[in-house]
């Protein structure tokens, strides 16, 4: 069995995390969460949105989150933009990291953006000119990768189709997101298959939600199949606003105890991990959704 020797974590708290919690957390926790995540050794932390507060409210002021970080050469801040509006936005706010997000679900598309697949494309290919113009990573998400809460089962050559799309569109990491959390191993593996047909394997991130409890099992098909990028969030905080029923992504800490014990190195200090994920929660007025963090206290 080949295991890659060392992860990467691109870990999703102060965004996928908080967007979904009910609480409202202010612009200086949010800094102070990212800070204390990137204490703890993560080096790829998404730091929120630039997309209409009417839509997510969560993540209104991420300029001035971005604003209130100190650039540091290490350290990347991802934030998420829909459209060009976004990327402007971000730029302005010193962003050097941006993602944009799709989906292989035409309904799922239609609620979260508000347009079709097509069009969202389009959107996105008008955004990388800008991007390419100045010097700005683009990241790429897919969503329902494996289920749509309003289609069910997502066909995986949709799915390819897609990410290849965006890979084309110079996407540099495409990130496989299993929004509602519904997949199963076998079936991540064969996804990772045919996406891998179109885009090299080292490009390619995987993105759980926990809701069915299966995260780590897939996460540990998508390794044995040769990806090395992980999202992740601390505590397993949050879900995503548009897809009803997804409950929080896969834990950082859950991960980084697995990979620990694989002796796969994320550069990760967990007991300052598990820390900023108590810290998050209190201010959250939530229990702790990560089993390590729970069992480490
Ligand atoms: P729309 O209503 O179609 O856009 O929304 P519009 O162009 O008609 O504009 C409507 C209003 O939004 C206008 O303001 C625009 O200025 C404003 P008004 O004139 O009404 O005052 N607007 C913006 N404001 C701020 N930032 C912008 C922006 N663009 C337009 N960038 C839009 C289209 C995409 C903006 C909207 O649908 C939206 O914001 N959606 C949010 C979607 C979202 O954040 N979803 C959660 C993240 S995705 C996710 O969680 C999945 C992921 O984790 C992977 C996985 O798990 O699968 C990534
Ligand atoms: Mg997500």
């Amino acid at each position: 069995m080949s295991l890659p020797k060392q992860v990467k974590i691109v870990e999703v708290g102060p965004r996928d995390g908080l967007q979904n919690e009910t609480e409202i957390i202010s612009v200086q926790r949010r800094i102070k969460l990212i800070q204390n995540l990137a204490f703890s050794g993560l080096r790829h932390i998404e730091a929120g949105s630039f997309v209409s507060p009417a839509w997510v409210p969560q993540m209104a002021d991420t300029a001035e989150v971005l604003m209130g970080l100190n650039p540091d050469e290490g350290i990347h801040y991802p934030v998420l933009v829909p459209n060009l509006r976004g990327l402007q936005d971000a730029l302005a706010a010193g962003a050097r990291d941006v993602a944009v997000f799709a989906a292989a679900s035409e309904t799922f598309s239609q609620k979260n953006i508000n347009c079709s697949i097509r069009e969202s494309i389009q959107r996105f290919s008008e955004l990388m000119a800008l991007a390419r113009a100045n010097d700005i990573r683009v990241r790429a998400y897919v969503s329902c990768v494996l289920g749509c809460p309003y289609e069910g089962a997502i066909e995986v050559s949709q799915v390819a189709d897609v990410a290849r799309q965006l890979h084309e569109l110079g996407c540099y990491e495409i990130s496989l997101g299993d929004t509602i959390g519904t997949g199963t191993p076998l079936k991540t593996r064969s996804l990772i298959e045919s996406v891998a047909q179109h885009i090299d394997i080292e490009n390619i991130a995987v993105h759980f939600h926990d809701t069915y409890g299966q995260a780590l099992a897939n996460i540990f098909a998508a390794l044995q199949s040769g990806v090395n990028v992980i999202d992740s969030a601390v505590a397993g905080l949050g879900g995503c606003p548009y897809a009803a029923g997804a409950s929080g992504n896969v834990a950082t800490e859950d991960v980084v105890y697995m990979l620990n014990g694989m002796g796969i190195s994320t550069g990760v200090d967990l007991s300052k991990l598990t820390a900023s994920g108590r810290e998050i929660c209190d201010q959250l007025n939530i229990s702790v959704r990560s089993k390590v963090n729970l069992a480490l206290q």
